[in-house]
């Protein structure tokens, strides 16, 4: 395949406007709120996807790379729509349904699935730049806001982490 043909012209601006990425995002965070868990909506998903592009600008990668960051930033966590439980990786499964059904090259896909299923830190690895890019700016993201159990006496380790940044850039 040609170089040109490697890339297609799919934006992070028409992923927010997708219907399935905005009920998955919703709904994600929805039922991560039943379990106690931290934040994980519209706010964490767009600010990831904002520092994993800048990630990327900064270390002067092409502008589609950055691109691509941005994507994966903004679908990371849809996998929580499925199960808590290895999330990246129905993520990435959910990922390559949406991102094919949209038209994205095979090559693009490969790139954004690859970050998607490795930004969990149990069992994820900067495979590449957008990986790498993808898991710094998710683990930036600690906020106390985030946190969302009321007990204190029953934080998780993330509740603890979110719970004692009152400023993070
Ligand atoms: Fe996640
Ligand atoms: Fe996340």
């Amino acid at each position: 395949m040609d170089e040109k043909n490697k890339y297609s012209n799919i934006t992070l601006e028409e992923i927010k406007k997708n219907s399935i990425v905005n009920v998955f995002v919703r709904s994600a965070n929805d039922y991560l709120g039943t379990l106690g868990y931290t934040e994980h909506g519209v706010r964490h998903v767009g600010l990831v996807a904002s520092i994993a592009e800048n990630v990327l600008l900064y270390l002067d990668y092409p502008k589609r790379i950055q691109e691509l960051a941005g994507i994966a930033g903004y679908i990371h966590d849809i996998g929580n729509v499925v199960n808590r439980q290895d999330h990246g990786q129905s993520a990435a499964l959910l990922a390559m349904r949406l991102l094919k059904d949209m038209g994205m090259t095979p090559e693009e896909i490969a790139l954004i699935i690859s970050a998607i299923g490795n930004h969990e830190e149990e069992s994820g690895d900067p495979v590449n730049p957008i990986a790498a890019a993808l898991i710094l700016a998710d683990k930036s993201d600690v906020h106390k806001t985030r946190v969302r159990n009321r007990d204190i006496s029953k934080y998780d380790i993330h509740d603890r982490v979110n719970f004692a940044v009152e400023r993070s850039f």
